[in-house]
């Protein structure tokens, strides 16, 4: 697999949008051509449809410091399969340059992705969007174009007891980092469900950009259902989470009104049976294989899935409701400016 580096020009290729976004930067300066193109692909992709494989996840190790109680990754079976080396996933992503791949955004994850850092540095080169979603436990490394989501399941003792001890405070410790894009990530399940409020007004002055939330997707195999809060509950959580966006948090709960309104029982069964993500994005795991049908794995249960990407997807479908949505966003922040 090496070898086929060899003799090779390596490194993320070279598109013509590259140049003109280089050549915008010595004209314009490197701000204001990033929002330019941030523009330019909202309008591109979120308006107008993603192709085939622009989003997806890379499983960067299988190896992780911690064992989280409701982690899906312990239903796959890694163990004795050795992952890539560095270099093999440079030739992964080399051998995929001669491909229509379109090398647009990445999710690093895994495992505990931060244990390979130096890996990520060179991998995300490729793409034009990285994010990386952390547990927060590893000193995150300099990185200021890069999305981190760090994974925080509540309270300190609710996130320490489904996580492990002392991971709160090193998290807390980490996440103080105003230079980088920091948002938290809470997927929220019966054992952390009461903690929502409390966990917003913790992370609502410390700097993050925003939070994301999950739900519990159940995992066949894995000893854990009862962290599945049911569909009675899921339905409360969710209108919770509508409400506390619309009375107080605004766009810091970063999943979108629309978004939470299609994960409400009587919508998501049809969406989750005809799932946009798995149809449209890529997965690969440790070994480089592509893994179906998403990074949660065959033995995620579909129907009772809590990602916000099917639904996130599926709404883009419906543009105008989408358009919409976004208008409404940019006439708060709009509000907002005015306002202070
Ligand atoms: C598998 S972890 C890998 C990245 C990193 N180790 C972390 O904890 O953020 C990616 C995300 O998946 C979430 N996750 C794990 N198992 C899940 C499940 N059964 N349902 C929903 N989300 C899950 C984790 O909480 C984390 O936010
Ligand atoms: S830190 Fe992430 S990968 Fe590791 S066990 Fe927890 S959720 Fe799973
Ligand atoms: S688990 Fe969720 S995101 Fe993954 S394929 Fe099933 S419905 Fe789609």
């Amino acid at each position: 697999m090496i070898n086929t580096l060899e003799n090779k020009q390596i490194g993320p290729r070279r598109t013509l949008r590259d140049k003109l976004f280089d050549y915008s930067c010595q004209k314009i300066g490197k701000e204001k051509t990033k929002f330019l193109f941030k523009l330019y692909d909202l309008g591109r992709f979120d308006l107008f449809g993603k192709p085939k494989g622009a989003i997806g996840a890379i499983d960067i190790t299988n190896r992780c410091n911690l064992r989280c109680k409701h982690c899906y990754f312990y239903a796959h079976d890694y163990e004795g399969r050795p992952e890539l080396t560095d270099d093999e996933w440079i030739g992964k992503l080399e051998s995929l340059k001669e491909t229509d791949f379109p090398f647009y955004q990445c999710s690093w994850i895994g495992g505990e992705p931060l244990l390979r850092k130096d890996l990520i540095e060179r991998g995300m080169k490729y793409f034009k969007s990285n994010l990386i979603a952390t547990n927060g436990t590893i000193e995150l490394p300099y990185w200021p174009d890069v999305n981190f989501y760090i994974s925080v399941d509540g309270k300190k003792d609710t996130h320490d007891a489904i996580r492990g001890m002392g991971c709160y405070d090193r998290i807390k410790k980490h996440a103080n980092r105003p230079e980088l894009k920091i948002s938290v990530s809470m997927v929220i399940n019966t054992m952390n469900y009461q903690d929502i409020e409390y966990f917003l007004e913790e992370w609502k002055d410390v700097g993050v950009k925003g939070c994301l939330f999950q739900i519990y997707t159940p995992i066949k195999g894995l000893k854990n259902n009862d962290l599945w809060p049911g569909w009675r509950l899921r339905d409360e959580i969710l209108d919770k989470l509508l409400r506390l966006k619309d009375e107080k948090y605004g766009d810091f709960i970063g999943v979108p009104n629309l978004v939470l309104k299609l994960m409400k029982s009587d919508k998501c069964k049809e969406i989750t049976r005809n799932c946009v993500f798995k149809k449209v994005s890529f997965c690969l795991d440790p070994q480089g294989q592509i893994k179906k049908p998403c990074m949660m794995g065959p033995q995620a249960d579909c129907l009772r899935c809590g990602c916000v990407l099917p639904f996130h997807m599926w709404a883009l479908e419906d543009k105008w409701l989408m358009a919409r949505e976004l208008l409404m966003s940019l006439r708060r922040k709009i509000g907002k400016r005015v306002l202070r």
